[in-house]
């Protein structure tokens, strides 16, 4: 199964895909947390990606369509993959079509998860990342097992550098104007799926599953 995940920053992209890559038996290719790594590890991608990364700004096109297409064209994503944050604008969108379709595949589904504005600011204060191995917590509503730690793979958790206030209303700004348009784009093409994403995780997560096995 191929499968894309649509929403808001902080709309529950990266909580869902991992949910589902494990159910699913499928990588979870989240493009943001490759960038982070990137920029952890100090590499020329991670330098020219952060500065656009901070500012709650798109990384250029041409920085994030190759990456991923050689991605989807590695051995463990022929039996599927799951895109978290990835297609962000029409650009990106029109390049995995013809990345898919030079593999000779289909996207199955674009999951949208819908939340509005108001609930993304509250939620975004809360949350703690894993930089290790991209693991999302919230402190209320998905806590570590160990405060500051991260349950699967034992490293600290912390607050991401774009999840500052005034960082996230230029996410939500730049995600309606650029990534908000590609659900209309999956609509066109019939593959649209549309969850509420303001109820609870796993309610959120048995309403995709659902909707991706009918
Ligand atoms: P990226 O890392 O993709 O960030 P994003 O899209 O802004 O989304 P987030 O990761 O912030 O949120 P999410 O939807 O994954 O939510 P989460 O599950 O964590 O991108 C970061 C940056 O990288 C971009 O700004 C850009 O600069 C660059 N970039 C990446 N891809 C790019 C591309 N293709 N093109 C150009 N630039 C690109 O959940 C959020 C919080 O809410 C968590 O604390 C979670 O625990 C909690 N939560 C989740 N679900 C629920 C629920 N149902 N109820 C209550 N709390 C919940
Ligand atoms: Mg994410
Ligand atoms: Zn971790």
């Amino acid at each position: 199964m191929r499968l894309i995940m649509l929403g808001a920053p902080g709309a529950g992209k990266g909580t869902q895909a991992a949910n589902l890559a494990k159910e699913l038996n499928i990588p979870h290719i989240s493009t943001g947390d490759i960038f982070r790594a990137n920029i952890k590890n100090g590499t020329e991608l991670g330098k020219k990606a952060k500065s656009y990364m901070d500012a709650g700004k798109l990384v250029p096109d041409e920085l994030v369509c190759d990456l991923v297409a050689d991605r989807i064209a590695k051995d463990d994503c022929k039996e599927g993959y799951i895109l978290d944050g990835f297609p962000r604008t029409i650009p990106q969108a029109e390049a995995l079509d013809k990345a898919v379709l030079a593999l000779g595949t289909k996207i199955d589904y674009a999951v949208n998860i819908d939340v509005p504005d108001e609930a993304i600011i509250t939620r975004m204060g809360g949350r703690r990342a894993c930089l290790n191995c991209g693991a999302t917590y919230h402190v209320q509503y998905n806590p570590p097992k160990k405060e500051g730690v991260c349950d699967t793979c034992g490293h600290p958790l912390v607050l991401r550098d774009d999840d500052k206030p005034e960082t996230v209303q230029t996410r939500l700004n730049v995600y309606h104007e650029q990534t908000q348009p590609l659900i209309d784009y999956y609509d066109k093409k019939k593959i649209l799926v549309t969850v509420d994403g303001t109820q609870s995780m796993d309610q959120v997560f048995s309403d995709i599953l659902k909707a991706v096995r009918a």
